[in-house]
């Protein structure tokens, strides 16, 4: 059986004094029923880099696993501005994000440079969070399942059959992002059912039952047990609600059937 994956994103919130005291408030939430909880699921946050220091120190001793919302697919060199993946590997980051919305389209990064980043922290072994999802308008036109398979294709360009089993996915409709408009489970569980047949078809049926599906887009603690319970969503990617110590700790609580 898979394990669900509760991952928080705190894209760019928060400053160090208020980081500490969510994760120390998260960590009361949690930490007491972390074996319990630890049996079927993952728990994870990603601070802004600069406050990955800071989490990193809150969380020692917790089973809470550290992750990055972004990085360079470099090891290091003149990228101004950047962090590395060598960079997050010394503060015991195990998990990056790539491809977040926000990153394809604020800072418009393409297919390409999020594979090149899949690839770095393949390499580094740390697990990428590929994140795929298509934005209203191919939505409306139909185009929701042409557009997400694509991106999973070329962000996983190049990613070996044994790689596959390091390799998370994350399902966030654009248009379900910070709007308070989720996608049902039923809509969600399509999607995340086609991305595991294309992995299925690629990798095999071994591969495809391994990984991980999480979805994202204004997942709270109200609509978060009727999403993982679907069978092929592995978890969540929590953006605003992972902001507040009892949204997050009831979201990681999340009854999964
Ligand atoms: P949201 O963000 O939960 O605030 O919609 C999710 C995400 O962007 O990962």
């Amino acid at each position: 059986m898979r394990k669900k994956l509760i991952a928080g994103n705190w894209k760019m919130h928060l400053g160090p004094v208020e980081a500490r005291a969510l994760i120390a408030a998260i960590r009361a939430g949690i930490d007491r029923d972390a074996a319990a909880l630890g049996k079927d699921r993952d728990v994870m946050v990603a601070p802004p880099a600069i406050l990955i220091p800071a989490v990193a120190q809150a969380l020692a001793g917790s089973s809470i696993m550290l992750g990055a919302q972004n990085m360079h697919y470099e090891d290091k060199g003149a990228f101004t501005g950047e962090v590395s993946p060598p960079m997050l590997k010394g503060y015991g980051v195990t998990h990056v994000i790539i491809g977040h919305s926000e990153r394809r389209h604020i800072f418009h990064e393409t297919d390409v440079l999020i594979n090149r980043k899949v690839l770095a922290a393949l390499k580094h072994r740390m697990t990428p969070i590929l994140c795929v999802g298509e934005t209203q308008d191919e939505h409306d036109n139909g185009r929701a399942l042409d557009v997400v398979l694509h991106q999973l294709r070329l962000g996983l360009e190049n990613v070996g059959d044994d790689d596959m089993t390091a390799v998370a996915i994350a399902y966030e409709p654009v248009w379900a992002i910070g709007t308070g408009r989720n996608a049902t489970p039923e809509q969600a569980e399509s999607v995340h059912a086609a991305i595991r047949a294309a992995i299925l078809e690629r990798y095999g049926p071994e591969r495809a039952a391994a990984v991980r599906i999480i979805y994202g887009g204004s997942v709270n603690a109200d609509n978060v047990d009727s999403l993982v319970s679907k069978p092929d969503i592995d978890g969540a990617l929590v953006g605003g609600a992972s902001l507040k110590a009892d949204s997050f700790a009831r979201i990681v609580r999340a009854r999964t059937r």
